[in-house]
């Protein structure tokens, strides 16, 4: 049969051919060439019509086993031109430099928050957490401001009505919830659940309703500082602002105390501060946190026996310090996230 005697040289000749392929491209033309539409095969395959009967299924067997065998070599040889195109054309040089990866970090007032963590840590404080959304009675009452109290506007924050089916109920129309103005709350939070002695100090997120400006922005952060024990006093307190200040910020720092009002200490101070970095900024001192010795109201508000137990508190913005630490001149920067900014801390 000449038609099957051609069959085995064509076949040799199409698998050296299909080995042969550069790439690709060139493995589908020859594809084509052999067994596309056009392809000689296929004109073969059309050629086993026209032979006797006897010898057609012969013929066609001969030559779709072929046409297999092509079919698999095909598929040998482009599975290796891909490999091939998907490796680097040119040789890897291993004395190039290493591809650099990018290692986040720590957001400015999250290291300074450590920092003051850390030192308080030194001096036997813990960390104590209380909820953002307060109620008023934690947030104001307890802490010896009433609702006719002018401190309550210059603190006034957002009051949030929730609905019947929020995991913490609605309150009556005297105690509101609301987004906590300072962390003074968790003073009470912590005092109502413990007995004395409590030393804590409270990082956390404020609110206010302010204006965004270089200077303020609605959402901000502050530690909260409590010692409750008997017979402490604003010695101690001193002692420890200073100790803390020092540590923070190099050991130029001076602290002075002023009097002040708060409702929830008795007597009340603020805190200046002053170091190198205030002198350059043209000020002898800088107003930095808020304090004085606990209320004996408060400590009745949450049972502790005022005859027995004294304390101090404080509080201080921790924006205030970073920009401080930083020399950083508009608040706003803390919370862009614009990674130009961040990086540099
Ligand atoms: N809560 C005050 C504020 O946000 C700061 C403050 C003042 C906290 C005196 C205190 C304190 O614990 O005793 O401005």
């Amino acid at each position: 049969m000449p038609l099957l005697n051609d069959l085995v040289p064509l076949k040799e000749a199409a698998l050296a051919d299909l080995r042969a392929a550069a790439d690709l491209a060139a493995l589908e033309q020859t594809k084509g060439k052999w067994i596309g539409a056009q392809g000689q095969f296929t004109t073969l395959m059309k050629q086993v019509g026209a032979l006797p009967k006897e010898e057609k299924p012969a013929a066609g067997k001969a030559i779709n086993a072929a046409k297999a065998e092509l079919e698999a070599v095909l598929a040998v040889r482009r599975a290796e031109l891909e490999l091939k195109a998907s490796l680097p054309q040119e040789p890897t040089d291993f004395t190039l430099p290493g591809r650099r990866r990018l290692v986040g970090k720590l957001h400015p007032l999250t290291q300074v928050t450590d920092d003051i963590v850390r030192s308080f840590r030194k001096i036997g404080f813990a960390v104590a957490d209380g909820p953002e959304l307060e109620d008023e009675y934690h947030c104001f009452d307890a802490l010896n401001t009433p609702a006719d109290h002018p401190a309550r506007d210059t603190q006034d924050t957002f009051y949030a009505d929730l609905p019947a089916n929020a995991p913490r109920p609605p309150l009556n129309s005297t105690n509101r919830w609301l987004l906590r103005t300072h962390t003074s709350s968790v003073q009470i939070r912590v005092m109502s659940k413990q007995p004395p002695p409590v030393r804590i100090i409270v990082p956390g997120r404020v609110y206010r309703r302010d204006n965004a400006d270089a200077t303020h922005n609605p959402t901000f952060h502050q530690i909260e500082g409590l010692y409750v024990d008997k017979g402490v006093t604003v010695g101690d307190l001193k002692g420890t602002v200073e100790f803390v200040f020092k540590e923070l910020m190099g050991s130029d720092v001076k602290i002075r105390f002023r009097p002040h009002y708060f409702s929830y200490t008795e007597p009340s101070y603020e805190i200046d501060f002053t170091n190198a970095l205030v002198k350059r900024m043209g000020k002898d001192w800088l107003e930095i946190a808020g304090c004085g010795m606990v209320n004996p109201v408060v400590f009745e508000n949450v049972g502790y026996d005022p005859e027995i137990w004294t304390g101090w508190a404080f509080g201080f913005g921790i924006e205030r310090v970073a920009m401080l630490r930083y020399g950083i001149n508009d608040i706003r920067l803390f919370y862009e996230n614009d990674v130009r900014f961040l990086r540099q801390f």
